[in-house]
Protein backbone atom coordinates (compact mmCIF):
# COMPACT_ATOMS: atom_id res chain seq x y z
CA UNK A 1 0.00 0.00 0.00
CA UNK A 2 1.43 3.55 -1.02
CA UNK A 3 -1.28 5.34 -0.11
CA UNK A 4 -4.47 5.77 2.17
CA UNK A 5 -6.95 8.34 2.06
CA UNK A 6 -10.67 8.30 3.46
CA UNK A 7 -12.11 6.17 1.22
CA UNK A 8 -9.57 5.05 -1.05
CA UNK A 9 -6.53 2.76 -1.10
CA UNK A 10 -3.24 3.33 -3.36
CA UNK A 11 -1.57 0.33 -3.88
CA UNK A 12 0.39 -2.12 -6.43
CA UNK A 13 -1.63 -4.26 -8.98
CA UNK A 14 -1.90 -8.29 -8.25
CA UNK A 15 -3.16 -10.54 -10.74
CA UNK A 16 -6.54 -10.70 -9.20
CA UNK A 17 -7.42 -6.85 -10.81
CA UNK A 18 -7.20 -8.43 -14.56
CA UNK A 19 -11.11 -8.67 -14.52
CA UNK A 20 -11.99 -5.61 -13.29
CA UNK A 21 -9.08 -3.52 -15.20
CA UNK A 22 -10.48 -5.36 -18.37
CA UNK A 23 -13.87 -4.45 -17.72
CA UNK A 24 -13.45 -0.62 -17.30
CA UNK A 25 -11.11 -0.37 -20.05
CA UNK A 26 -13.43 -2.00 -22.67
CA UNK A 27 -15.74 0.73 -21.78
CA UNK A 28 -15.78 3.17 -24.82
CA UNK A 29 -16.79 6.06 -22.94
CA UNK A 30 -13.81 5.47 -20.64
CA UNK A 31 -11.65 5.00 -23.47
CA UNK A 32 -12.26 7.82 -25.47
CA UNK A 33 -9.50 10.34 -24.88
CA UNK A 34 -6.92 7.62 -23.82
CA UNK A 35 -4.26 6.03 -25.54
CA UNK A 36 -5.64 2.54 -26.16
CA UNK A 37 -8.63 1.13 -28.11
CA UNK A 38 -11.39 -0.97 -26.57
CA UNK A 39 -11.95 -3.99 -25.74
CA UNK A 40 -9.29 -4.93 -23.90
CA UNK A 41 -9.41 -9.05 -23.94
CA UNK A 42 -8.80 -10.39 -20.51
CA UNK A 43 -5.87 -12.20 -21.48
CA UNK A 44 -3.99 -8.74 -22.44
CA UNK A 45 -5.54 -7.41 -19.56
CA UNK A 46 -3.88 -10.70 -17.43
CA UNK A 47 -0.28 -9.56 -19.42
CA UNK A 48 -0.87 -5.72 -18.24
CA UNK A 49 -1.22 -6.14 -14.75
CA UNK A 50 1.11 -8.57 -13.96
CA UNK A 51 3.72 -5.98 -16.26
CA UNK A 52 2.38 -3.42 -13.42
CA UNK A 53 2.44 -5.54 -10.70
CA UNK A 54 6.49 -5.80 -11.04
CA UNK A 55 6.63 -2.03 -12.08
CA UNK A 56 8.92 -0.06 -9.49
CA UNK A 57 7.07 3.43 -8.44
CA UNK A 58 10.71 4.95 -7.81
CA UNK A 59 12.23 4.22 -11.09
CA UNK A 60 12.14 6.64 -13.90
CA UNK A 61 9.23 5.68 -16.50
CA UNK A 62 5.64 5.10 -16.10
CA UNK A 63 4.35 3.31 -12.38
CA UNK A 64 0.84 2.37 -12.53
CA UNK A 65 -1.07 2.51 -9.11
CA UNK A 66 -4.45 0.74 -8.32
CA UNK A 67 -7.00 2.40 -7.04
CA UNK A 68 -8.84 0.40 -4.35
CA UNK A 69 -12.29 1.13 -2.80
CA UNK A 70 -12.85 -1.30 0.34
CA UNK A 71 -11.14 -4.24 -1.62
CA UNK A 72 -12.85 -3.38 -5.73
CA UNK A 73 -10.30 -2.52 -7.73
CA UNK A 74 -12.26 1.41 -9.43
CA UNK A 75 -9.36 2.94 -11.67
CA UNK A 76 -5.82 3.66 -11.75
CA UNK A 77 -3.07 6.47 -11.53
CA UNK A 78 -0.79 6.22 -14.17
CA UNK A 79 2.59 8.51 -12.64
CA UNK A 80 5.59 8.92 -15.32
CA UNK A 81 8.80 9.82 -13.16
CA UNK A 82 11.65 11.47 -15.65
CA UNK A 83 14.88 10.42 -15.54
CA UNK A 84 16.14 13.27 -13.16
CA UNK A 85 13.47 11.51 -10.34
CA UNK A 86 11.58 14.86 -9.43
CA UNK A 87 9.40 15.39 -12.04
CA UNK A 88 6.32 13.34 -12.83
CA UNK A 89 3.54 13.28 -15.71
CA UNK A 90 -0.08 12.16 -14.33
CA UNK A 91 -2.63 10.52 -16.24
CA UNK A 92 -5.84 9.31 -13.91
CA UNK A 93 -8.78 6.48 -15.03
CA UNK A 94 -11.93 5.52 -13.49
CA UNK A 95 -14.59 2.76 -14.59
CA UNK A 96 -17.74 4.89 -15.33
CA UNK A 97 -19.80 3.72 -12.25
CA UNK A 98 -17.24 5.11 -9.87
CA UNK A 99 -17.04 8.80 -11.80
CA UNK A 100 -19.63 11.39 -10.11
CA UNK A 101 -18.15 10.85 -6.57
CA UNK A 102 -15.17 12.34 -5.69
CA UNK A 103 -13.31 9.29 -6.00
CA UNK A 104 -10.63 10.20 -8.73
CA UNK A 105 -10.12 13.90 -7.36
CA UNK A 106 -9.85 11.92 -3.65
CA UNK A 107 -7.51 9.88 -5.27
CA UNK A 108 -5.11 12.31 -6.87
CA UNK A 109 -4.86 14.40 -3.51
CA UNK A 110 -3.44 11.47 -2.23
CA UNK A 111 -1.07 10.59 -4.61
CA UNK A 112 -0.08 14.39 -4.64
CA UNK A 113 0.37 14.32 -0.89
CA UNK A 114 2.62 11.42 -1.03
CA UNK A 115 4.51 12.76 -4.22
CA UNK A 116 5.18 16.00 -2.92
CA UNK A 117 5.50 15.60 1.13
CA UNK A 118 6.97 11.93 1.63
CA UNK A 119 9.32 11.72 -1.80
CA UNK A 120 9.48 15.76 -2.14
CA UNK A 121 9.04 15.96 -5.96
CA UNK A 122 9.25 19.02 -7.76
CA UNK A 123 6.59 19.28 -9.86
CA UNK A 124 3.97 17.43 -11.84
CA UNK A 125 2.35 17.49 -15.32
CA UNK A 126 -1.01 16.58 -16.72
CA UNK A 127 -2.43 17.06 -20.12
CA UNK A 128 -5.78 16.89 -21.40
CA UNK A 129 -7.69 16.43 -24.62
CA UNK A 130 -9.47 19.87 -25.08
CA UNK A 131 -12.59 18.39 -25.40
CA UNK A 132 -12.02 16.37 -21.85
CA UNK A 133 -14.12 18.21 -19.70
CA UNK A 134 -14.02 15.81 -16.91
CA UNK A 135 -10.21 15.79 -16.57
CA UNK A 136 -10.08 19.37 -17.04
CA UNK A 137 -12.32 20.34 -14.25
CA UNK A 138 -10.49 17.56 -12.10
CA UNK A 139 -7.36 19.25 -12.46
CA UNK A 140 -8.50 22.46 -11.71
CA UNK A 141 -10.43 21.13 -8.67
CA UNK A 142 -7.47 19.88 -7.48
CA UNK A 143 -5.41 22.96 -7.67
CA UNK A 144 -3.28 22.63 -10.84
CA UNK A 145 -2.43 25.57 -13.13
CA UNK A 146 -3.76 25.57 -16.34
CA UNK A 147 -0.40 26.67 -18.13
CA UNK A 148 -1.63 26.55 -21.85
CA UNK A 149 -3.06 25.22 -24.67
CA UNK A 150 -1.34 23.46 -27.73
CA UNK A 151 -3.64 23.59 -30.82
CA UNK A 152 -3.78 20.83 -33.08
CA UNK A 153 -1.33 19.26 -31.52
CA UNK A 154 -1.93 15.56 -31.12
CA UNK A 155 -2.74 12.55 -34.00
CA UNK A 156 -5.29 10.89 -32.01
CA UNK A 157 -7.46 7.99 -33.21
CA UNK A 158 -7.99 9.56 -36.34
CA UNK A 159 -7.88 13.47 -36.13
CA UNK A 160 -5.56 16.66 -34.95
CA UNK A 161 -6.40 17.23 -31.30
CA UNK A 162 -6.35 20.39 -28.76
CA UNK A 163 -4.10 19.64 -25.47
CA UNK A 164 -4.38 21.23 -22.08
CA UNK A 165 -1.15 21.47 -20.16
CA UNK A 166 -1.46 21.53 -16.45
CA UNK A 167 1.08 21.72 -13.88
CA UNK A 168 1.33 21.55 -10.12
CA UNK A 169 4.61 22.57 -8.12
CA UNK A 170 5.73 21.40 -4.71
CA UNK A 171 6.28 25.53 -3.13
CA UNK A 172 2.44 25.64 -4.50
CA UNK A 173 1.32 22.63 -3.51
CA UNK A 174 3.05 22.93 0.51
CA UNK A 175 1.78 26.85 0.57
CA UNK A 176 -1.54 25.48 0.40
CA UNK A 177 -1.14 22.83 1.95
CA UNK A 178 -0.32 25.17 5.19
CA UNK A 179 -3.73 26.82 4.87
CA UNK A 180 -6.00 23.80 5.00
CA UNK A 181 -5.48 20.76 7.21
CA UNK A 182 -4.10 17.99 6.06
CA UNK A 183 -5.98 14.89 4.85
CA UNK A 184 -7.72 12.55 7.48
CA UNK A 185 -6.24 8.78 7.32
CA UNK A 186 -8.54 6.77 7.59
CA UNK A 187 -7.97 4.53 10.80
CA UNK A 188 -6.03 1.17 9.67
CA UNK A 189 -7.86 -2.46 9.62
C1 LIG B 1 -11.29 12.10 -15.67
C2 LIG B 1 -12.08 11.30 -14.66
C3 LIG B 1 -11.14 10.43 -13.80
C4 LIG B 1 -12.83 12.29 -13.71
O1 LIG B 1 -13.66 11.55 -12.85
P1 LIG B 1 -14.81 12.28 -12.00
O2 LIG B 1 -15.60 11.23 -11.35
O3 LIG B 1 -15.51 13.30 -12.83
O4 LIG B 1 -13.97 13.11 -10.94
P2 LIG B 1 -14.12 13.05 -9.36
O5 LIG B 1 -13.97 11.69 -8.86
O6 LIG B 1 -13.21 14.07 -8.82
O7 LIG B 1 -15.63 13.47 -9.11
C5 LIG B 1 -16.00 14.81 -9.23
C6 LIG B 1 -17.47 14.89 -9.56
O8 LIG B 1 -18.18 14.15 -8.58
C7 LIG B 1 -19.11 15.01 -7.92
N1 LIG B 1 -19.19 14.51 -6.52
C8 LIG B 1 -20.21 13.79 -6.04
N2 LIG B 1 -19.96 13.43 -4.77
C9 LIG B 1 -18.75 13.93 -4.44
C10 LIG B 1 -17.96 13.88 -3.27
N3 LIG B 1 -18.35 13.22 -2.17
N4 LIG B 1 -16.75 14.48 -3.28
C11 LIG B 1 -16.35 15.16 -4.36
N5 LIG B 1 -17.06 15.21 -5.53
C12 LIG B 1 -18.27 14.62 -5.55
C13 LIG B 1 -18.54 16.40 -8.09
O9 LIG B 1 -19.53 17.38 -8.03
C14 LIG B 1 -17.95 16.32 -9.50
O10 LIG B 1 -18.93 16.43 -10.48
P3 LIG B 1 -18.76 17.50 -11.67
O11 LIG B 1 -17.42 17.26 -12.32
O12 LIG B 1 -19.92 17.18 -12.56
O13 LIG B 1 -18.82 18.82 -11.02
C15 LIG B 1 -13.14 10.38 -15.33
O14 LIG B 1 -13.98 11.19 -16.12
C16 LIG B 1 -12.51 9.29 -16.21
O15 LIG B 1 -12.01 8.29 -15.72
N6 LIG B 1 -12.57 9.49 -17.54
C17 LIG B 1 -12.09 8.48 -18.49
C18 LIG B 1 -10.58 8.39 -18.50
C19 LIG B 1 -9.94 9.71 -18.89
O16 LIG B 1 -10.39 10.37 -19.81
N7 LIG B 1 -8.86 10.05 -18.17
C20 LIG B 1 -8.18 11.32 -18.36
C21 LIG B 1 -7.21 11.29 -19.48
S1 LIG B 1 -6.39 12.88 -19.58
Amino acid sequence: MFVRTERLTLRRFTSADAEPFAAYRSDPAVARFQSWDPPLPLDAARETVERFAEGDPEAPGWFQYAVDLDGVLIGDLGLKLHENLMQADLGYTLAARYQGRGYASEAVRGLLEHLFVERELHRVSAEADARNLASARLLERIGFTHEGLRLSNTWFKGEWTDDLLFGLLRDDYLARRLSRPPPTPAPSA
